[in-house]
């Protein structure tokens, strides 16, 4: 990583001075020389750091050795090549240029140009003009951190990033409601705290917009309205101490995490607090149809029976079925039930005062039930992809999945010999039998007779009138499935906030 390094010396003596290293129009960054702008104390720096096989832009802690990115520009964009450069032109404008200067961004957007900018031991990044006012500050654009004097108020977010190494957006977000309740959710699901959410933090009876999150340099974290009351205190308040430092970050993992950092010892960021309780509680973590449990507090995915994997490398990209549905004959398949876990109630059927025997039964007999949940004699049909899974030892849901009797499946990997015999012929056949089921309507006659001809011909070369996936139309592919449910829903408009939150102070759900 290009980053100008600071003597720790330097930290402790500056904290809580209020210099400006001042950067003045016509200076410019390079990748690799000259590569970020630091703050008087040397413990912030604005620049390019080291992303992927290029570089982005950002703000990090560069005066520690664990150097940590608080914040990211143009986050979603792919990382430059080590040729460009961060020009801060003669005319006030802030701009990512490629070697040519053909390729320009513009990283801050605010009308005019700006006199000056500077990287404030806070950690903002500001742009001034000629009477030394605030015109663009990195504080109002947040990524994943929220720092100490930041303010979070109605309407702003922050989005985990997709991993430690990989700051683009996430799958988690914090949003500080209009209606002053700190909530973490979802990406991309709607404002719809009890579906949705899975922690919350607040008082209600709030005035609308009036609620903002805080973080001291002590690392008390708290919600304060208009009125200057405290409405909840997520940590505690106490001294200062000098050279220690706090982050409060969604996490990948979509836990919100308040770290410190003591740079008189040069150790690690320690967590102070986090929440929600349990690392399982972020929606959506294990994918669809995957489930998330804990093993020794730390989180496993696992997938639904005869389910495997979409990608092993990421656990988010969920579970497919290891096998191609046929048709849906009831006795083709069986119920299996999987204890103790909890999903998203998506219904499209409720039957009440029946027992788990007869739920599976209903759900055999009923094409469009792949899934039921069975709880008190209440059974509910439902349909794939089953989301936000999780095991919850205390929660006595039976999780019912239709799985198919052996004779049903189709390894979708069968051995090299037996793929090679569903030769060229019988996909010419079926193409040919494809293109007369339209036909089929009108001349029924020369449907059955070309339909004995199929079956004489797949029963002939292996004797088996299952079809591999090389030639049979996958009835129940997970992206079919996705497509069929719309997947994630898209989110609603603002001003949908929940105000649905039950109780008092600091909830979590
Ligand atoms: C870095 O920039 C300063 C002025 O901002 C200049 O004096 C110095 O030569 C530059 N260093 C390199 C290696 O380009
Ligand atoms: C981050 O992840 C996104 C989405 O998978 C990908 O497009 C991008 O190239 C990744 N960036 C880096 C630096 O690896
Ligand atoms: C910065 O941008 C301006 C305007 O596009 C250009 O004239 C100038 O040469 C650029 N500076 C550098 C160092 O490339
Ligand atoms: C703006 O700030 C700089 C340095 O912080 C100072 O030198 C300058 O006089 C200030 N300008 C105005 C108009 O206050
Ligand atoms: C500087 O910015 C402030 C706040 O945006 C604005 O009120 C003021 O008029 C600006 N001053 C100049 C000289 O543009
Ligand atoms: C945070 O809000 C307070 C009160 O509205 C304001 O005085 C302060 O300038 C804000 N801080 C930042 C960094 O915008
Ligand atoms: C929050 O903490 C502050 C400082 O410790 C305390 O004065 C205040 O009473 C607390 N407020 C609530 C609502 O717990
Ligand atoms: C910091 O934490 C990492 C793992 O989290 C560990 O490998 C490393 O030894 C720690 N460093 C120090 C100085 O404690
Ligand atoms: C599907 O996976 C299950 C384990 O989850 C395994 O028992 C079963 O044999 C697999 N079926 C096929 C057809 O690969
Ligand atoms: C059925 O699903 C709806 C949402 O689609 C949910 O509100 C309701 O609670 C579910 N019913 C039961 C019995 O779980």
């Amino acid at each position: 990583m290009q980053i100008l390094f600071f003597p720790f010396l330097l930290l402790s003596a500056v904290f809580t001075q209020q210099v400006q290293s001042v950067v003045k129009p016509g200076s410019f960054l390079t990748p690799t020389t000259n590569s970020s702008w630091p703050s008087p104390s040397g413990l912030y720096a604005f620049g390019f750091y080291k992303q992927g096989s290029g570089y982005a832009v950002g703000i990090f802690l560069a005066g520690i050795s664990q150097k940590t990115v608080v914040w990211t520009a143009d986050r979603d964009k792919p990382p430059v090549p080590a040729d460009f450069k961060l020009n801060f032109t003669r005319d006030g404008k802030l701009v990512l240029q490629s070697a040519q200067g053909v390729d320009q961004t513009r990283l801050a957007s605010f009308p005019g140009g700006a006199s000056s900018a500077s990287m404030l031991d806070t950690g903002n990044f500001v742009l001034l003009n000629s009477t030394n006012q605030t015109v663009w500050q990195s504080f109002d654009y947040p990524t994943d951190t929220f720092l100490p004097t930041q303010n979070l108020s109605h309407g702003q977010v922050l989005y985990s990033s997709l991993s430690d190494t990989n700051k683009s957006t996430g799958l988690f977000r914090l949003l500080m409601q209009e209606d002053g309740w700190l909530s973490l959710y979802p990406a991309g699901t709607p404002y719809a705290p009890l579906e949705y959410g899975y922690w919350g933090a607040g008082l209600s009876g709030q005035k609308k917009n009036d609620v903002v999150l805080q973080l001291e340099d002590d690392g008390h974290l708290y919600l304060l309205n208009g009125a200057h009351a405290i409405i909840a205190n997520m940590t505690s308040a106490g001294n200062p101490i000098k050279g220690v430092v706090y982050r409060l970050t969604i996490d990948p993992d979509g836990m919100l995490r308040l770290y410190s950092y003591d740079t008189n010892q040069n150790g690690n960021w320690t967590v102070t607090w986090s929440a929600p309780d349990n690392k399982c509680y972020p929606k959506g973590l294990c994918g669809f149809n995957g489930y998330c449990a804990l093993n020794d507090l730390e989180v496993i995915c696992k997938c639904l029976p005869e389910f495997e994997s979409v990608n092993v490398e990421d656990r988010s990209s969920g579970c497919q079925r290891n096998f191609t549905a046929e048709s849906c004959e009831s006795d083709r398949y069986t119920m299996e039930p999987v204890l103790n876990t909890v999903w998203e109630n998506d219904n499209y059927s409720i039957i009440i005062s029946t027992t788990q025997d007869n739920c599976g039964e209903a759900c055999l007999q009923d094409c469009n039930c792949e899934a039921a949940l069975f709880k008190d004699g209440v059974c509910t049909k439902q349909r794939l992809p089953l989301r936000f899974g999780r095991r919850d030892q205390s929660d006595t849901t039976v999780t019912l999945i239709k799985v198919g009797t052996s004779t049903t499946i189709v390894d979708r990997n069968l051995p090299k010999e037996t793929k090679k015999e569903l030769r060229l012929d019988i996909l010419i056949v079926s193409v040919s039998l494809l293109a007369f089921a339209l036909v089929v309507l009108v001349i029924s006659g020369i449907a059955v007779y070309r339909n004995r001809v199929w079956s004489y011909k797949v029963i002939a070369n292996h004797g088996n009138t299952v079809l591999g996936e090389d030639v049979a139309p996958k009835s129940f592919t997970y992206a079919q499935l996705e497509k069929v449910t719309g997947g994630f829903k898209e989110e609603l408009g603002r001003g949908a906030f929940g105000t649905v939150y039950k109780g008092a102070i600091c909830v979590g759900f």
